[in-house]
């Protein structure tokens, strides 16, 4: 099976591939299929990653090309997310619109909260969802501020970057009709290769069925076949579609509850639920009222729309957030076989193991009733995830409780919960008391001895999900104790505390090809066997080291191989790779390929490689002052730790590579997703031994990259080209998302030490640190990566006395590369950590202590580099101001002391960053101009398009330069024959360094018209060229550029290492959940200094996406390993990048005026790695935040947090009577 996306790749390539596991909304279609037992047609979204082939049949399907192109109309869906700035590499965008589509065709005037769950489903990693929200809020109803947490109003930017007066109205009548020939349903059977598709439509048929095939699998949604089948390998050879069975489908009103057909979706599960709340009294909806809390949270609406309750149930995962409810709940399930129906009861026995229930094989589940409760009955459900939005729980729960009639005395408790045990389980040991506090205390008990779990239980987070349970109840014991309270004659002891909740090329090439990964961190190959690939249909061959018919050696530093040869280094090294005729196929026999190893011991951990002292040479210095008369003179001298975890890339469209043999004199073609033009074609021609020219690198934009396809990307350039030469055809590889997180690397986790000197006021005297980074198995960029962590070890800081060491340190996990900010935040982090617990140490407050450390002008740097233009005062203050910072600090200060378990912080924090690549020879830059006698202009340049605006900004440098308008000019694709000899799009300079060789190409040619100009001055641009060319003059011109004067040496702390430096500030503030370590981002405001901004929309657009990105990195993204190696978190499902509803509620960005920066292209300045730090100004909220929470519990210490800030790491800094309960109990 067989999903729709490779149907629509061949032809239509507007919906894109990111995860391949309904984690990402890049593929969203709309479904349209009519409705027989509503009698209507029913648009829905759905991701066609997942979405079976032959569930489509009688079945319209929209994709983004359907709705409208730049050719004839965009939809206005797809016009206003353009026009409001909401698209930059454009990846997600056929998704968004598509799920912007659908909402519209169902509700033409929605509310705003309508459009923020439209998205719960859809993921962006470039523009930070601001502008996306603002454009499509044009479409919206007056917006409503909502009471809860995720609904509440959000408060943006003002859109004056968009008009939206000159968006095209919305006409509903112009949507496409649904074909009428597509109402009929008929039983339908389709054959594959290896799978039976079978879709009765009677209820007889399906029974019949699966007595006849009891192994079959029921598929209604295939979120969890589907996934089980791409990821786990699992094939299930008949399938049983019961999606068109009336009574699968059936909602019936009963005397005791609501029954639902077992294929009803989720989606109208809700729909029906919601209704019932509405119209029934409330005290019969509790249940209800617990299971929409519990589907508000679950999963996108792409899955929604169409997972089936039954499939929920059926496939019995203990961490389904629906069986919580149904088994405290009591709910009833109807079952159905060829020997009759039985009803059961969902309770502790109906889950009999790990994915196991006692349904019988041959056995159907038919329906499942959802009781009402009845009065004096009370029910709530909770979940905590890793993100609120859109991800599975770690832990989840359903609560019931029923009081002796008229009293507050419990009758019966039912406590069922998820996530602590390999099925969803019922706490057995209950108390039968008053709803009081010593019910809570002997209820906290019991439930910390019974809900226990051993240090090494499947998923980890053993304390964390421990306290998950006690805090869970104390929620539920608070929503019924204030439910009571507003019924005075039940109880008598009113006791109230105050609490509130919180590549693609479209081209139709002829070979696909898939890597052989190993699976083991390190050892030695025994043998490879690829005979049984050989038996796949469509295989063609099988490429390896023996292959490569120039060098296997590769990499930045020589020291990788473009096969592993005899010893693996890392999990995800690639053996081998098998060609096939499609991708299927090719990733079914690369998956048969026999690899037998000898296991060797890995080195995996940071703390690891400094016990066996495994670095990568040389290990960097800088030093100023003296360090240890610094700390004689302090007043005080702190020591620390502090660990910043690794970030993945999750650039939506993943690695790839289509290589074009020429057949002559080994020329090659390759269209690459890379960053680094000239890389790629210097190791491909070195993989296939011939000379650089004969290799061609074109690439057009890329879908992200984020410093992830800065060297990355050559692994798999060099494999697809030594396939494509092997075989003389074209070849093909996309990543699958789950083998681009495990070949490519990500950011270098880093560890530092440090020790730091400081008076009383808080003035730094001195600072010794040590940074340990996880380089991985290769060099790469690490040292690179290391020296600017050295560089901003001082953030903003005047540090007198420095002395710093930096480790890059060797291990067996994939080579770590660069990723936006290139060690720089690692490095600044690390220095607000000391910052902000020197401030606690001294009791000032940490506003006060940052800034009378900040920099002056004229200051030097600990690398000796004096600042000249120094804005981040300016910064510091308008953001001061802007913020209102000293106003809301009281108000925080009043939250924290009403509120016992939710507590508010907040924290400003500001950024310099230096700009240049630190090697010296990268900061050049080509440009290559064409102008033709129409006078249309071609532009090509050095750096390469991932969504950053480079193109735009350098269209606008050339029609300055030239004194044409932009629509003018063109920029086709970067390649390595128009410019050759590229530096990497990176460094932030890219515009900077190729914007002054655009410049420079332009003036080339504006030089050679002065003459035509000067005889001819009212003459038009056209009139020129065409004399130009009548007159035999040049019309193509060359320009370069290398920024002046950079270079400097770490062995005597001499030189200049960068041109300038960007700044910044921001201030934070957020509010957390103290008894489930959830957090919430309230407000931010960035302050930015960005020269005079070469296009502000852009400018704005890459603060936004580095900020979300950062809060990503410091607040949710944990990349999480096995002991030996082996990366667990290999795609959306596991690994969190921020969604929709992560982005502060309100979000203020504004430019500094007045700063044009001399020393950049009409005084602009980078911007693409700056912002990206200030998010440390949300980390640092939750810290504060923290400290007050600990206060209340008689704690006041500076106290150690690692990043990211994850829900887990904010409970268990939150110390109070329950984490104590379960400490001591362990
Ligand atoms: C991106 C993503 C996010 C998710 N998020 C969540 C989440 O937040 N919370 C959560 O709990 N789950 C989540 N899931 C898991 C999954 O979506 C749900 O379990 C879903 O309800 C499964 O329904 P389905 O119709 O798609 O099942 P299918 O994949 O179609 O079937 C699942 C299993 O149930 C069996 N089955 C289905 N119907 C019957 C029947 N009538 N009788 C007997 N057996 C039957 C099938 O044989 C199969 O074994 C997520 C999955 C994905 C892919
Ligand atoms: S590709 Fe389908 S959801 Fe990501
Ligand atoms: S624009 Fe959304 S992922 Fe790039």
């Amino acid at each position: 099976m067989f999903s729709l996306i490779p149907v629509l790749s061949v032809g239509l390539c507007g919906t894109k591939l990111g995860c391949g596991e309904g984690g990402c909304g890049a593929c969203t279609v709309m479904i349209s299929k009519y409705d027989p037992f509503q009698k209507k047609i029913l648009h829905h979204t759905a991701n066609a990653c997942l979405f079976p082939i032959c569930a489509l049949h009688h079945v319209a399907v929209t994709t983004v090309e359907g709705i409208g192109n730049t050719k004839s109309r965009l939809h206005p869906a797809q016009e206003r997310i353009a026009k409001s700035h909401g698209s930059q590499c454009g990846f997600c965008t056929p998704g968004i619109v598509m799920s912007m589509y659908t909402l519209l065709r169902n509700k033409p005037k929605p509310k705003m909260e309508d459009i923020e769950d439209a998205f719960q489903g859809n993921l962006c990693r470039c523009t930070g969802y601001r502008p996306i929200l603002e454009g499509y809020r044009t479409f919206a109803v007056v917006s409503g501020f909502r009471q809860c947490l995720k609904h509440s109003g959000r408060t943006m930017m003002p859109s004056s970057l968009f008009d939206s007066s000159k968006f095209q109205p919305l006409d509903p009548t112009q949507e496409p009709i649904f074909p009428p020939e597509l109402m009929e349903q008929k039983q339908v059977c389709f054959k594959g290769e290896r799978v039976m598709w079978i879709q009765p439509t009677t209820l007889q048929e399906l029974v019949a069925l699966k007595s006849q095939y009891p192994n079959a699998k029921l598929v209604v949604g295939n979120t969890e076949v589907g996934i089980e089948m791409r990821l786990k390998n699992m094939l299930y050879p008949v399938i049983l579609a019961p999606a068109w069975i009336p009574e699968m489908n059936a909602v019936q009103h009963t005397e005791t509850g609501v029954t639902f057909g077992a294929a009803c979706t989720l989606s109208s599960v809700e729909e029906v639920l919601r209704k019932a709340v509405a119209e029934l009294p409330s005290y019969k909806t509790e249940i209800f009222q617990a299971a929409l809390e519990q589907l508000r949270w679950f999963a996108g609406p792409q899955i929604r729309n169409v997972a089936a309750l039954g499939g929920n149930i059926m496939t019995a995962s203990p961490i389904s957030d629906l069986n919580p409810v149904l088994m405290a709940s009591g709910s009833k399930l109807t079952l159905i076989s060829m020997e009759g129906k039985r009803t059961v009861t969902m309770d502790e026995k109906f889950f009999t193991g790990y994915r196991k229930t006692i349904v019988k094989p041959e056995e159907v589940l038919l329906s499942v009733e959802i009781p009402y409760s009845k009065e004096g009955e009370y029910f709530s459900a909770f979940k905590q995830a890793y993100r609120r939005e859109d991800d599975i729980a770690i832990v989840t729960c359903g609560m019931r409780v029923l009081f002796q009639h008229g009293t507050s005395r419990v009758q019966e408790v039912k406590l069922s919960y998820g996530g602590m045990a390999p099925t969803t389980i019922l706490a057995l040991k209950t108390c039968q008391e008053d709803w009081n506090e010593k019910l809570l205390q002997d209820a906290c008990r019991l439930l910390a001895g019974e809900m226990d779990l051993s240090p090494s239980a499947p998923g980890g987070m053993v304390e964390f999900r421990r306290t998950l349970t006690l805090s869970f109840f104390f929620k539920f014991y608070l929503t019924v104790l204030q439910k009571l309270s507003h019924n005075e004659s039940i109880l008598s002891l009113a006791y109230y505390q105050s609490v509130q909740y919180f590549l693609e090329v479209a081209v139709h090439v002829l070979l696909h090809l898939h890597c052989t990964l190993t699976f083991q961190t390190i050892c030695v190959i025994l043998s490879v066997d690829a005979s049984e690939a050989q038996s796949v249909p469509g295989f063609v061959c099988f490429v390896s080291a023996k292959d490569v018919p120039g060098s296997n050696i590769t990499g930045i530093a020589n020291d990788e191989t473009v096969f592993a040869e005899d010893v693996v280094t890392c999990v995800g090294h690639i053996i081998g790779a098998v060609i096939a005729d499609t991708q299927e196929h090719s990733r079914r026999a690369a998956k048969a390929v026999k690899i037998k190893y000898e296991e060797l011991k890995p080195i995996v951990t940071i703390q690891e490689a400094i016990e066996k002292q495994s670095f990568i040479k040389p290990i960097k210095r800088i030093k100023k002052g003296d360090v240890k008369k610094g700390f004689e003179e302090s007043d005080h001298v702190l020591e620390g730790e502090m660990y910043i975890g690794g970030q993945e890339h999750f650039y939506l469209e993943t690695h790839c590579t289509l290589a074009v043999p020429k057949g002559e004199d080994g020329e090659m073609e390759l269209f690459v997703s890379t960053q680094n033009l000239m890389k790629t074609q210097e190791f491909t021609a070195r993989a296939l031994g011939v000379p650089s020219n004969r290799i061609v690198v074109r690439v057009k934009r890329m879908g992200g990259g984020f410093g992830g396809k800065e060297t990355r990307n050559t692994i798999l350039t060099t494999v697809v080209a030594v396939a494509a030469f092997k075989i003389g055809r074209p070849v093909r590889c996309m990543l699958d998302r789950d083998e681009d997180m495990l070949i490519s690397g990500g950011r270098h986790p880093f560890l530092g030490r440090y020790k730091v000197g400081f008076m009383k006021n808080g003035k730094v005297k001195s600072l010794e640190v040590s940074y340990y980074s996880n380089g991985g198995n290769s060099a790469d960029l690490s040292h690179g990566v290391m020296d600017r962590a050295l560089l901003h070890l001082d953030n903003s800081y005047n540090i007198p006395n420095v002395s710093s060491m930096g480790f890059v340190c060797k291990t067996n996990l994939s080579s770590n590369t660069a990723f936006r900010g290139f060690g720089g935040p690692q490095g600044m982090m690390i220095a607000e950590c000391w910052m902000s617990d020197l401030a606690r140490k001294c009791g000032l407050p940490p506003e006060e202590v940052r800034k009378i450390n900040l920099y002056h002008e004229g200051d030097l740097t600990h690398f000796n580099q004096k600042l000249e233009g120094f804005t981040l005062r300016r910064c510091w203050d308008e953001c001061l101001s802007s913020s209102n910072y000293h106003a809301r600090k009281k108000l925080i200060e009043e939250f924290n002391k009403q509120n016992r378990w939710k507590k508010r912080g907040m924290c400003i924090i500001p950024t310099k960053f230096g700009i240049s690549f630190t090697v010296p020879f990268l900061n050049q830059a080509g440009a290559l101009v064409h102008v033709y006698t129409d006078g249309s202009v071609l532009l090509t340049h050095g750096g390469t398009e991932m969504g950053q605006g480079l193109h735009t900004k350098m269209i606008q440098v050339a029609s300055r330069s030239l004194g044409i308008p932009t629509s003018k000019i063109y920029i086709s694709e970067t390649s390595t024959n128009t410019v050759p000899n590229t530096s990497p799009t990176a460094a932030s300079v890219s515009a900077d360094i190729n914007g002054m060789a655009v410049h420079n190409a332009c003036q080339t040619i504006l030089k050679r018209l002065e003459p035509i100009k000067q005889s001819n001055p009212k003459g038009s641009w056209e009139d020129w060229i065409k004399t130009a060319y009548e007159n035999c003059i040049s019309l193509s011109a060359t320009g370069f550029y290398r920024i002046p004067d950079v270079g400097y040496n770490f062995e005597t702390n001499e030189g200049k290492p960068f041109h300038y430096f960007s700044y910044g500030v921001a201030c934070s503030e957020v509010e957390i959940d103290c008894l489930t370590g959830d957090h919430k981002n309230v407000r931010t405001d960035v302050v930015m200094d960005v020269g005079t901004s070469l296009n502000p929309a852009i400018d704005i657009g890459q603060i936004e996406g580095a900020f979300v990105q950062g809060i990503g990195l410091f607040t949710m993204e944990e990349l999480r390993y096995s002991p030996e190696g082996n990366l667990y978190t290999r795609g959306p499902g596991m690994y969190k990048i921020p969604a929709f509803g992560d982005i502060p509620t309100e979000f203020y960005v504004s430019l500094l005026r007045d700063c044009p920066n001399s020393k950049a292209i009409y005084s602009s300045k980078a911007v693409g790695e700056p912002p990206l730090f200030l998010s440390a100004s949300v980390f640092y909220a939750i810290k504060d935040a923290i400290y007050s929470a600990r206060e209340d519990s008689g704690v006041t210490e500076p106290f150690r947090l690692d990043s990211p800030a994850t829900p887990e790491r904010i409970r268990n800094a939150c110390v109070d009577t329950f984490t104590k309960m379960v400490t001591v109990l362990s």
